[in-house]
């Protein structure tokens, strides 16, 4: 059966876990994260997370792997020099800030979206996976 063959194109975004990553918004290297829009990457999943503040109580983080062939070399995602999303220059897949959807190219899948919560001025991401 054709739909039984594995496909390449299908593959999951890999999973890593990892330990809690606490984030001090009140430190200079997390300046972009104190204004609506900004963004910051860092270190942690499997090709790194985007931090991207929606408002003062929501914060956004994705995985960079590239939904799409997540296991290719080249699938890691950035933001575009726009600031307005995020692109995977490999095969020019783009994804909004929002919910990591992809809004362009070839990927279908959204970006892996982990969960983040906030205190005080803490921000703290998980490996739990909420999309
Ligand atoms: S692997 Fe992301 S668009 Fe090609």
């Amino acid at each position: 059966m054709v739909a039984c063959q594995p496909d390449l194109s299908d593959d999951p975004i890999p999973y890593i876990p990892f330990n809690e990553i606490i984030i001090n918004l009140s430190f200079p290297e997390y300046a972009t994260l104190r204004t609506d829009g900004g963004y910051k990457e860092v270190n942690g999943g499997v090709r790194g997370i985007i931090v991207y503040r929606v408002n003062a109580t929501s914060y956004n983080a994705f995985e960079r792997n590239c939904s799409f062939h997540p296991n290719d070399a080249c699938a890691t995602v950035n933001i575009h020099s726009s600031s307005l999303y995020m692109t995977d220059p490999c095969c020019g897949s783009t994804f909004d800030f929002s919910d990591g959807n992809p809004s362009g190219g070839v990927a279908w899948r959204p970006l892996r979206k982990y969960r983040t919560q906030l205190t005080g001025t803490t921000l703290s991401i998980t490996d739990e996976v909420i999309n």
